[in-house]
């Protein structure tokens, strides 16, 4: 390993290379961290970007014990060439990718965002593995509860229970809803929640018994401002805090769009808010912009830094 091609510090907005040397492919991703490592998994838009979208490639995978120095563990669902009608064949859509784990059944189950190329599908797509780099096995889509499913995040609860969470109706309403214990399917347990708030990129977390969910407006690749809300019960009611950014360029989420909020093992309070800076010309080239986020008073608060590292919470 050319230890000048690892980055020694997180530095949003910047280019970002794997061991290898290579442009980090893990756009609107989300984490998990199992047995000492985390797992970033990600859209690989990796290809030519023709009216601000890329044929389906898969879905990456890169592990890391520090989260700066990411290995490329590969393409762990890859794009299926050869059947047109396929949910996964490049002329469709895959975005939003998250995994998390059964304890109960010991597999790695993703659930992400699968849509024509008009976004007119809408459905949820569930995919499986024994081991965290794959390989995935896809199961298939569908719309959950015959509700729309588009931009989406999985939580899974300090109890096991696990969550999907995705816009509906038009983008103009967010659903949560219960998965069955195996995590594959949805329970009929959900509800509607920001209702006509078209709210998108959801990113749950639970802090100190309480949970927090950002979003974004709707805006397609553009950014706008960012808006949190807090609830006692993960099925709501939601109060509606604010932005959650703070300082320059706050209004536009600092040119990008949240994708997930990683706790940082080990550092209670401490987290990273992962967020997208599309550049629609040139998809694979969009940015990654990670900051700390902190809760003060029930109060989140994510600002704005040239460069960091994990020391920041060591406080
Ligand atoms: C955004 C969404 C992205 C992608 C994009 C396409 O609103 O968050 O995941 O779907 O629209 O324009």
């Amino acid at each position: 390993m050319d230890n000048k091609l690892v980055a020694k510090h997180i530095i949003p907005g910047e280019v970002w290379l794997d061991t290898d040397g290579t442009l980090i492919q893990a756009h609107g991703g989300g984490v998990l961290f199992h047995e000492g490592l985390y797992y970033w998994y990600g859209e690989n838009k990796n290809g030519i970007s023709r009216n601000a979208r890329v044929d389906v490639i898969g879905v990456s995978c890169y592990s890391s014990s520090d989260l700066h120095t990411w290995k490329n563990e590969g393409i762990v669902l890859p794009a299926v060439t050869n059947d047109l009608e396929h949910d996964l064949n490049p002329r469709m859509v895959l975005e939003r990718p998250k995994v998390i784990y059964n304890d109960t059944t010991r597999k790695f189950v993703m659930w992400m965002h699968i849509d024509s190329a008009d976004y007119s599908y809408a459905r949820a797509g569930v995919a499986i593995s024994d081991s965290p780099v794959g390989p995935f096995e896809y199961i298939g889509s569908f719309r959950p509860n015959e509700q729309m499913s588009r931009d989406m995040t999985l939580f899974k609860d300090t109890d096991g229970k696990a969550y999907h969470i995705f816009s509906s109706e038009g983008n103009s309403t967010l659903c949560i809803t219960l998965l069955s214990d195996d995590y594959l399917s949805p329970t009929t347990q959900y509800t509607r929640n920001f209702i006509n708030n078209y709210r998108e990129a959801p990113a749950l977390f639970k802090h100190e018994g309480k949970y927090y969910i950002i979003t974004s407006g709707c805006t397609g690749w553009s950014p706008n401002e960012a808006e949190y809300a807090v609830a006692e019960n993960i099925m709501g009611p939601w109060k509606v805090i604010g932005n959650p950014c703070f300082g320059t360029d706050a209004e536009t989420t600092f040119h990008s769009q949240g994708t997930y909020v990683l706790p940082i093992k080990g550092k209670s309070g401490a987290y990273i808010f992962m967020a997208d800076r599309w550049k629609r010309e040139d998809l694979k080239d969009s940015r990654y912009i990670w900051l700390p986020l902190q809760i003060k008073n029930n109060t989140i608060e994510i600002k704005w830094l040239n460069q960091w590292d994990l020391s920041y919470f060591n406080y």
